[in-house]
């Protein structure tokens, strides 16, 4: 009587894990893929091909080692205009410093000061993140210097705009 309760037991016992597996093995099968969009990565040749000097190219400015479509902001970024040096590449040091001196139209952030850094986080956020939409990232901003891919790169968020895959 005893052998048979505890063989009972185990019977319900193997059932009940044989249950947990199946219902794991479930929701591991359809658990929703985590939302990852493919992202583009521009080489430092491929984003100077978005310069502002030709008509029909889209313009892109780099900040952050966020690329931007500054097409709307022609004014500003066209051929001629007068923020057109810093497009075409990564103009972060240029945007802290608000200099267009070509020394300063890099990601480089070596030496800034606080309030350099300030300011670029507020124009990065408040003028480049709130007005155009992001296209990629660098090379640098995705990539660690070996070439490998970086594992702490996380896309920025930017609800505002849905953007269209262009690859
Ligand atoms: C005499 C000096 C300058 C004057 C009078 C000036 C004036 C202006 C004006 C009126 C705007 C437009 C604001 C708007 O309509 O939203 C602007 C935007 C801007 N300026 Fe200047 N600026 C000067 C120098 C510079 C320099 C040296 C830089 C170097 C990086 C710079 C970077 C920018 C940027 C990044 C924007 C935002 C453009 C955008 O909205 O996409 N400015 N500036």
């Amino acid at each position: 009587m005893a052998d048979g309760f505890r063989l009972a037991l185990a019977v319900l016992g193997l059932a009940l894990l044989g249950s947990q597996e199946a219902r794991t093995e479930r929701e591991l099968r359809f658990k929703p893929a985590p939302q990852e969009r493919p992202v583009r990565l521009f080489t430092e040749s491929e984003l100077a091909r978005y310069n502002g000097q030709e008509e029909d190219q889209p313009i892109y400015l780099a900040v952050k080692g966020v690329v931007f479509d500054v097409s709307s902001g022609k004014e500003f970024y066209g051929k001629g205009a007068p923020y057109n040096a810093l497009v075409g590449k990564d103009s972060t040091r240029g945007i802290a410093k608000m200099s267009l001196d070509p020394a300063d139209l890099s990601h480089d952030t070596t030496g800034l000061t606080t309030e350099e850094l300030q300011s670029l986080d507020e124009t990065f956020n408040n003028v480049y993140k709130a007005k155009y939409p992001i296209v990629g990232y660098t090379a640098q901003r995705i990539l660690n210097e070996d070439g490998s891919p970086n594992p702490d790169f996380k896309p920025e968020d930017q609800p505002h705009f849905s953007i269209k895959d262009e690859f």
